[in-house]
């Protein structure tokens, strides 16, 4: 067989994607030398975007795994390098696409991603198990998602994508979001921090700086969907988001059992403080399916947390604002779905078919199915935000 050409092997490399920006690996100059030597076997250099980069096995096991489809190849020897400080600066530069730095794109104007703030009124209604499934159920859809965790009083949302432990890859000041086995792309802010163990108060300009950060600074690619998960109540990151993303639209959170005034008050306010759109309520913990009853086919719900929350948040929302905001689902209480969150393996994921994951995917496709025009009827008219 004769030896393959470099054209082929070129072209064998351009289908294999970097895993953190998504694009091939030709495109960002990660692809130092390829040789063929007589007996077909592949020396190459692969470039890291940098030293001890975490995915450096996938990128060997996708490079390895494309050069060996193409005939003629016999083996391939794959060194792995990192690029130099200039590499990296061009390699940034492809990045920005030539824009100027720290642009937020989602506010950019003719911006196409899709942009939802989870918000609840207060903690431990299920918001952040809400949000990672609502990304995933997205990602499901073959949309391309981003999840930003922007609670600061406590970062649930890497743990619950089962990457806990990840820091995201920085090239210079660009941040590689950290992609996780669903498809959906995170970076907390928890991730920000210099040193994990490290209790950081996010407050003031500090905070506003974190978010920007997790915003402009992040490398997102194309997003159809980017969800963030906000710290429960009121406050800075409300006023910050307000500035920094005025076409985000706001899914409240919420139990059968709270106070529907003071919930609707808290996000109401923060939404109307962000020039945001409340398009929906979520209702968690709406009930417990009877485990007898179900068994037996029958369809009786406990309600272990009361009856109407979710109704009556949406209710005066929708008399604040003067437009519905409907209930988008009730999600009921499900053992697999805490279960699922705390291994890291959210429900939609691990068992897509349980009432609760249902209820989810519905949201989700609702969500997705929303027409971009709708958030164009925003509250109040906010210029895009400059630094
Ligand atoms: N529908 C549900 N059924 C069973 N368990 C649930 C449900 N929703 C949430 N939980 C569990 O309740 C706990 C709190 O949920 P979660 O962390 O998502 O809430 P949160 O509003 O983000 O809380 P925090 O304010 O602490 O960020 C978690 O252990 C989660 O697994
Ligand atoms: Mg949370
Ligand atoms: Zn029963």
């Amino acid at each position: 067989m004769s030896t393959p050409s470099l054209d082929q092997l070129n072209a064998a490399l351009a289908t294999v994607n970097d895993p953190e920006i998504k694009r091939p690996i030709t495109e960002l100059g990660m692809v130092d030398s390829v040789e063929v030597d007589a007996a077909g076997v592949v020396h190459l250099t692969v470039l890291l975007t940098v030293a001890g980069c975490p995915l450096k096995d996938t990128i060997t096991r996708d490079v390895t795994a494309a050069l060996t489809k193409v005939p003629g190849v016999t083996g391939v020897d794959l060194q792995l390098g990192v690029m130099s400080a200039d590499q990296r600066s061009s390699l940034q530069e492809t990045l920005r696409n030539g824009q100027a730095q720290r642009e937020i794109p989602f506010s950019r104007p003719g911006n196409l991603t899709k942009v939802f703030a989870i918000a609840s009124g207060k903690g431990g209604v299920g918001k952040s198990s809400v949000t990672v499934n609502l990304a995933i159920g997205m990602a499901k859809q073959g949309l391309k998602v981003g999840l930003v965790d922007a609670d600061v009083y406590g970062h649930s949302v890497p743990a619950m994508l089962g990457v806990a432990d990840a820091r995201p890859t920085q090239v210079d000041d660009l941040i590689m979001p950290v992609p996780t086995s669903s498809g959906v792309s995170v970076i907390s802010i928890g991730m920000l921090k210099p040193r994990r163990d490290q209790v950081v108060a996010w407050r003031g300009p500090m905070l506003d700086r974190a978010l920007v950060q997790m915003l402009a600074d992040v490398y997102w690619g194309d997003l159809d969907v980017l969800l963030l998960d906000l710290p429960p109540g009121t406050g800075d990151v409300a006023i910050s988001l307000g500035q920094h993303l005025p076409g985000a639209e706001v899914i409240v959170v919420t139990t059968p059992q709270e106070a529907a005034a003071e919930v609707a008050e808290r996000a109401g306010t923060m939404a109307s403080m962000m020039h945001q759109r409340v398009v929906g309520v979520v209702e968690n913990m709406s009930y417990l399916p009877c485990p007898h009853c179900t068994a037996e086919g029958k369809d009786h719900r406990l309600e272990v947390f009361g009856v109407g929350g979710g109704d009556r948040v949406a209710r005066t929302l929708s008399q604040r604002f003067g437009h519905d905001v409907p209930v988008l689902g009730r999600v009921p209480l499900d053992m697999s779905l805490r279960e699922g969150g705390d291994v890291g393996k959210p429900i939609v994921d691990a068992d897509p078919t349980a009432p609760a994951a249902k209820v989810l995917l519905d949201v989700a496709a609702t969500l997705s199915g929303r027409s971009r025009g709708l958030a164009g009827m925003q509250l109040g008219l906010t210029p895009t935000s400059k630094f």
